[in-house]
């Protein structure tokens, strides 16, 4: 098995270009079943993107991958086409689930494997299911399978969601795409991968509406075939590489972002003490050497993202005084702790409430990852550790951040993957 060993305590310098955003391709992939003929670029060749490429094959579209131009080429022939997503495929990548919308809307069918817990909670499916009844979908669980039918086709509807879920949003927007009549979504996620979808459904010839909370998907009757889209780019890696530049950069760029949408991100950065230039597509972090305490809480968009919890905690551990992080989205998300505390970290947990008393330094251990966004904050704990860190199952990381060792070699990181 794949691990990485990184050499810490060296400051970086240098640029790191951002990636296409993984999380707005998934959806955007599952909105491919509703055409004929999609062109994707900037998508991030990472393990989920794969998983979903794969997904879709099973479905019966054709996709061409071009590596070298980060660009997909996406057919739907409308020959053969299986309204299945298997487990094997949903398990270890849940946005799979997102399939149900566009199956359901387009053929009227779709059976979906229920993508089941995973290492950050339960993550359950409820407020999907809960859109797609109130458009007319009737639906049972077996076999661990979600079984939907819609014979007349779906049909607008009024739906508020008593709580916020991102997939619950794109799973409602995309069946909404062929529904009759009025969708209104209310209390929806306004994540910025929601906007992506939301202008890549329009390309297709979808009507929506965007105010606040609320989405309006007025039916539509000039659907379009054929579509080019560039997908947005990842402002979570993006954050991910503040926070790296945060921990032991002397220069860093970070390049082909737009600093608006990460508003939260940069103001929380700035309130730690991180010094930071913006630009119009970039941000430069330079050396941050007195760093404060903070008291957080992770939020839906655009509050600060669970996605970046992992890694904010590593840098308050060298943050002057004691901070607190409330993990209010995901029940069981702080499996990097004990990982953080072998290394040196002196950080206590409680439920949803992370305590961290900093500054500590950290030295290097031999850590396991247990999810994505855990496993890249062990990279970062390692790039600021004493000695060498050694990272398991690696696999995780795959998932979800292009290059990584090359973008943070081309810093002068000393990291490597035997
Ligand atoms: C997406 C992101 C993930 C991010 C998360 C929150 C993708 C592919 N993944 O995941 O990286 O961490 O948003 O920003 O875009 N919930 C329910 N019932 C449901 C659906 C969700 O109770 O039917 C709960 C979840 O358990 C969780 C909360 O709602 O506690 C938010 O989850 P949700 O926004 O749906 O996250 P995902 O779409 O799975």
């Amino acid at each position: 098995m794949q691990k990485l060993i990184i050499k810490g305590k060296r400051y970086l310098n240098g640029k790191i270009l951002i990636s296409g955003s993984k999380n707005a391709t998934l959806p955007i992939l599952a909105a491919c079943i509703l055409s004929n003929n999609i062109k994707l670029q900037n998508i991030p060749l990472v393990k989920d993107i794969f998983t979903m490429v794969e997904l879709l094959e099973f479905i019966g579209l054709k996709v061409k991958i071009f590596k070298k131009q980060n660009t997909l080429e996406i057919l739907n022939n409308g020959n053969k086409i299986n309204t299945l997503a298997p487990y094997r495929l949903v398990k270890t990548m849940r946005a799979g689930v997102l399939v149900l919308g566009s199956l359901l809307t387009k053929y009227k069918k779709a059976k979906v494997s229920l993508p089941g817990g995973c290492a950050i909670g339960t993550r359950p499916v409820d407020l999907h299911l809960f859109a797609l009844k109130k458009m007319g979908a009737k639906i049972k669980i077996k076999n661990g399978y979600i079984i939907a039918e819609a014979k007349k086709g779906l049909r607008g509807s009024t739906i508020k969601f008593p709580s916020i879920s991102v997939g619950a949003t794109e799973n409602a927007l995309l069946a909404a795409f062929n529904a009759k009549g009025k969708t209104i979504l209310k209390n929806c996620a306004i994540e910025p991968e929601i906007r992506d979808l939301i202008s890549f459904l329009i390309k297709l010839g979808a009507n929506i509406k965007f105010s606040g909370r609320t989405i309006t998907i007025n039916e539509s009757i000039n659907k379009k075939l054929k579509a080019n889209h560039e997908v947005m780019f990842d402002r979570i890696e993006a954050g991910t590489y503040l926070i790296a530049s945060a921990l032991v950069g002397e220069r860093i760029t970070i390049d082909r972002i737009n600093p608006e949408i990460i508003k939260t991100e940069i103001n929380t950065l700035k309130k730690i003490g991180v010094k930071i230039k913006k630009d119009k597509s970039s941000i430069t972090i330079l050396n941050s050497k007195y760093l404060k305490k903070i008291n957080i809480s992770t939020k839906p968009y655009p509050g600060f993202p669970t996605d970046l919890q992992a890694q904010l905690m590593v840098l308050l551990t060298q943050a002057e005084g004691t901070s607190k992080i409330k993990e209010d989205i995901f029940e069981n998300r702080f499996m990097h702790v004990p990982e953080l505390n072998r290394m040196g970290a002196k950080i206590e947990t409680n439920n949803k409430i992370a305590i961290i008393n900093g500054p500590t330094k950290l030295t290097g251990a031999e850590v396991m990852a247990t999810d994505l966004r855990a496993s890249v904050s062990l990279v970062l704990a390692g790039l600021v550790a004493e000695n060498r860190t050694v990272i398991n199952r690696i696999y995780h990381l795959d998932r979800g951040y292009e290059l990584l060792e090359k973008k943070l070699k081309s810093c002068k990181a000393e990291i490597r993957r035997v």
